[in-house]
């Protein structure tokens, strides 16, 4: 049986071959993903990609638990990274304890990722040193969405790019293993990500990072409404589904669907 990925080795890559990184919410998507990425992330993108919110602020623990352990199930090799929901972790660094303590009893997972830069180092630190390992995740935060006012990029200033190297430095010298950098210009991640020891994982964040990670939906051509324009389309795959869901209907509709071989006894395996 393939070996899983761990933390360390996730954190020993910095500077080499880039870090796969894709968000992964079910056990079958996890089963196709596990031997061609580093990390499958169990974002709390989920809310917006497969329960229809208009953000990430709704998602809860037990949401995030669920699909966690279901991740779990469906891979064997990749390191799994369970997201902590808004509102789980930002209270207090016991609050944020029994959260992560959850994810990981709860779903096997082998580590948790939090939004939050220099406010968050002394949660993180708690985590850490109570064998929580933590990925970091600094630039533009989904959860803050209504204090951004909407998911522009950031590091736009000089002044604001000076705060994203600072949140960067506190969460690693807090004893994070790994961050990702979201929504901001190359030379911003090329400046943080030579700044640090651990290794950084852009989304919208140029190839200046140590790795990559886009959500999977997003890069397979699945999800539907607002797609960011630092996605690669690598496949078309909703179009597959409707042309696949248009053929069995009119099957079904002039009863062609199911024809012998599909019904019992069976004359055929399929
Ligand atoms: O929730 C998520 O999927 C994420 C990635 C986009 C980095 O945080």
């Amino acid at each position: 049986m393939a070996k899983r990925l761990t933390t360390l080795d996730i954190a020993t890559r910095k500077g080499g071959v880039p870090l796969v990184t894709l968000t992964c919410y079910t056990a079958p998507m996890a089963t196709i993903l596990d031997s061609h990425v580093d990390i499958l992330l169990v974002g709390d993108s989920l809310g917006m990609v497969i329960y229809g919110f208009d953000s990430t602020l709704p998602v809860t623990l037990d949401m995030m638990i669920a699909h966690g352990a279901a991740v779990m199930r469906g891979s064997k090799r990749a390191l799994v990274v369970v997201d902590m929901p808004f509102g789980s972790y930002q209270a207090g660094k016991e609050q944020a304890f029994m959260a992560c303590a959850r994810i990981l009893a709860e779903t096997g997972a082998q580590a948790v990722k939090l939004e939050g830069g220099a406010e968050m180092a002394e949660t993180i630190r708690f985590l850490v040193e109570r064998g929580i390992p933590v990925m970091g995740h600094v630039g533009l935060m989904p959860q803050r969405v209504n204090a951004l006012g909407g998911y522009r990029y950031q590091g736009r200033s000089d002044s604001e790019a000076a705060s994203i190297t600072h949140d960067a430095q506190a969460i690693e010298q807090a004893g994070v293993f790994s961050m990702v950098i979201e929504g901001v210009k190359e030379e911003v991640a090329r400046h943080v990500t030579a700044q640090l020891r651990v290794p950084t994982i852009g989304i919208g964040a140029s190839p200046a990072c140590d790795g990559q990670v886009l959500v999977a939906e997003d890069m397979l051509g699945l999800s539907q409404g607002y797609i960011p324009g630092f996605v690669k389309h690598y496949a078309h795959l909703a179009q597959v589904v409707e042309q696949a869901a248009k053929t069995y209907a009119e099957e079904v509709r002039n009863r062609t669907f199911p024809s012998p071989e599909y019904c019992y006894p069976l004359k055929k395996n399929n």
